[in-house]
């Protein structure tokens, strides 16, 4: 059996005070969802540690949006994979197609942050999908193919037992626009082939999330199929309510 995960990445919104709030509310709620499922909040760094002491013991996990793909240093502004995991935090969403559009991430910048967040045992959560051109011109298997190809065959067999995916057609992020659970059964399933071309049958652990638009509406369906082991989720995080409502589709 696959692990289940619905993670709530809240990208730059709440206040800090209004973040520790929205944790609290999720762990005083966890228990709505099955034990099946694991929960994890993503906040801003400036939260993350009140989020790390109130959600403690209660089930739900927390992570970050990003780290430096640096150890330590004159970075100015970064933010270290050491200084997150010191916090108790113990993932962390790497490669969004946010920050690979607006920061210029690439694959050669990845590769250095998913090897410091492993020095430092946390968890990638690392995010793959394809823009809406590169859908309509049919190039999305050539596309997340390579965004794995070019990082995650860099990882150990170690390292990779541990990772998570999460596929996010960026067409779907924060726009309504989801993928029909056929859209995303169908690259979910390409992704573990890839996956197992390197890792073999280690491919079949490895949780791969569906982001963009998900709510729980749609997420009953999305979970059903069998390549799709939870979500990645943007908007629909920022509410106690809505959050668990996609983490009770399972
Ligand atoms: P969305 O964002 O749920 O608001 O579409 C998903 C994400 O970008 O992680």
């Amino acid at each position: 059996m696959r692990r289940k995960i619905v993670a709530g990445n809240w990208k730059m919104n709440t206040m800090p005070a209004e973040g520790v709030e929205l944790a609290k509310a999720v762990a005083a709620k966890r228990h709505e969802a099955g034990s099946n499922v694991e929960l994890i909040v993503c906040p801003p760094f400036t939260h993350l540690s009140e989020v790390v002491k109130v959600t403690r013991g209660t089930g739900v996990a927390v992570g970050a949006q990003n780290c430096a793909a640096e150890e330590k240093g004159a970075y100015t502004g970064e933010v270290s994979a050491a200084m997150l995991a010191s916090l108790g935090v113990e993932y962390v969403i790497l490669g969004h197609s946010e920050r690979r559009e607006y920061y210029g991430e690439t694959s050669e910048t990845l590769n250095r942050k998913m090897a410091m967040a492993y020095a430092n045992k946390l968890v990638p959560i690392y995010c793959v999908g394809e823009k809406l051109a590169e859908r309509e011109a049919g190039k999305h298997f050539d596309v997340v193919g390579a965004q794995l190809r070019e990082v995650v065959f860099n990882l150990t067999t170690e390292q990779f037992a541990h990772l998570i995916v999460a596929y996010e057609p960026v067409w779907a992020i924060g726009t309504g626009k989801t993928a029909t659970s056929e859209q995303a059964e169908e690259i979910h399933a390409f992704i573990r082939k890839i996956l197992a071309e390197k890792f073999g049958e280690a491919a079949e652990n490895t949780p791969i999330l569906y982001g963009g638009s998900c709510k729980p509406s749609n997420a009953p369906e999305l979970f059903a199929k069998s390549d799709v082991d939870g979500g990645l989720i943007g908007g629909a995080a920022l509410d106690a309510d809505s959050f668990l409502g996609i983490a009770k589709a399972f």
